[in-house]
């Protein structure tokens, strides 16, 4: 069995049998990535960069921060179209309207987004309000994400959430009256859960109509209030028997399961995970935001300063001193950072994705690919780069061929 977090950075020193430099014919779809870090409050699991709000929301020297973090992104991304933008945390839900107003206009304003952009913003139901869903949409929000976790009250109170299950399923309504397509995010394994309770919460989660699921096993992550003192959760086998049953249901259900925990109505993919899947570009921008720009002669990876307060204030600055790591990815990497993406979802990509995007010839995967195709882990077809249900399953252990 395996489990990946949602937002699992990259292990160092990963490497794949290549020699030569990538030079890439075209450039990826661009998307961009705003982070927002606050929260009401920080949750026990939880290892985002997010933080519990204290006093007043900065609004305003954000979106100033903001708009000097773009600016200076400008060099690397001129005259680049965005597809998507994925205004993320934290809770962007805590933004007031006009605030979200601002800063889509600015984005649009320095960035040539797209007329038909996917805009999702992520939304807590602790932190949902009809009224504001409404305006975030009248400003082209078109895509809201609730991080619904459960609609099981002992659980959510376990969990350590602002929001009960009627304070869920309200979120829910008004999400669905303000755009039409809305993710749900839920997680599993969750403390004192039961099977029972598991395939309850799933049931509830599909009978909205909602055009997306995204269903995480919990996770401990180091440095939270769970590592410290872990909950009492579910057993492996118990486990094991809740992935089961949502693979059925799901399946039953008309839901696509196109990505490890992703499931979508046809036709209703996020198409801002699937840039990233499918090794897509993307500009992060905001505390701690991750970036992968791609240049005809190279490929840059970037983080943002992660403290909420430092990154405002050096972003300011605009010497880029707001810019915490910036590095180009070296060919002997990239191997196994495409794939790590590629491989998660369930059809994989055409191999032909892999030089496009990297600019290296698909022979420098050779070696690994021969390997897991011995084993079984990945589909025997040239044409495609795709792990089998085996492979699937046990997916760190296949990525882990790229590594050699
Ligand atoms: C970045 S969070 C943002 C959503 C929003 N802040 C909220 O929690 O309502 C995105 C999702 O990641 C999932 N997540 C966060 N921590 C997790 C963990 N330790 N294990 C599994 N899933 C996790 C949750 O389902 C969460 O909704
Ligand atoms: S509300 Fe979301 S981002 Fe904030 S602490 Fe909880 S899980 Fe993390």
């Amino acid at each position: 069995m395996f489990t990946i977090h949602p937002d699992k950075s990259l292990p160092q020193g990963a490497t794949a049998a290549v020699e030569a430099s990538s030079r890439l014919h075209s450039l990826p779809p661009l998307s961009v990535y705003v982070h927002v870090p606050w929260c009401v409050r920080k949750c026990p699991y939880c290892d985002f960069n997010s933080h519990a709000l204290r006093g007043e929301l900065p609004e305003r020297q954000y979106l100033d921060a903001l708009r000097s973090d773009i600016e200076q992104s400008l060099p690397l991304i001129w005259g680049r179209r965005v597809t998507t933008v994925f205004i993320g945390g934290g809770t962007p839900s805590l933004l007031s309207a006009a605030a979200v107003d601002e800063m889509l206009a600015m984005l649009r304003s320095y960035l040539t987004v797209l007329p038909d952009a996917e805009i999702t913003l992520e939304a807590n139901p602790g932190t949902a309000e009809a009224g504001r869903f409404a305006d975030y949409a009248r400003s082209g929000v078109n895509r809201i994400s609730l991080g619904i976790q459960s609609f099981d009250d002992r659980a959510l109170q376990a969990l350590g959430r602002i929001h009960d299950a009627r304070q869920a399923r309200a979120a829910v309504d008004m999400a669905q009256q303000a755009v039409q397509r809305v993710n749900l995010d839920l997680m599993y394994a969750l403390p004192g859960q039961t099977l029972d309770g598991c395939a309850a919460d799933l049931r509830q989660a599909m009978a909205y109509g909602t055009s997306h699921l995204s269903l995480y096993h919990l996770t401990m992550e180091p440095n939270t209030v769970f590592a410290k003192y872990p909950p009492v959760v579910p057993d492996d086998d118990t486990s094991a028997a809740m992935q089961e049953l949502i693979a059925q249901h799901t399946a039953e259900g008309g839901w696509e399961r196109y990505e490890v925990s992703a499931y979508a109505r046809p036709g209703q993919r996020c198409l801002h995970n699937m840039n990233y899947w499918e090794f897509g570009d993307y500009l992060g921008v905001g505390p701690g935001a991750h970036g992968k720009l791609s240049f005809h002669d190279r490929i840059l990876r970037q983080a943002k300063a992660r403290n909420p307060q430092s990154w405002m204030e050096r972003a300011s600055r605009m010497d880029g001193s707001h810019i915490a790591e910036q590095r180009e990815v070296q060919a002997q990497e990239l191997g196994f950072e495409f794939m790590l993406n590629a491989l998660r979802l369930k059809a994989g990509v055409p191999a032909a994705l892999f030089t496009e995007r990297t600019g290296l010839s698909i022979l420098a995967l050779a070696p690994a690919l021969e390997r897991a195709t011995a084993r079984g882990l990945v589909v025997a077809d040239p044409s495609r780069l795709q792990a089998t249900e085996l492979g699937w399953r046990f997916l760190n252990d296949l990525l882990a061929e790229f590594l050699e």
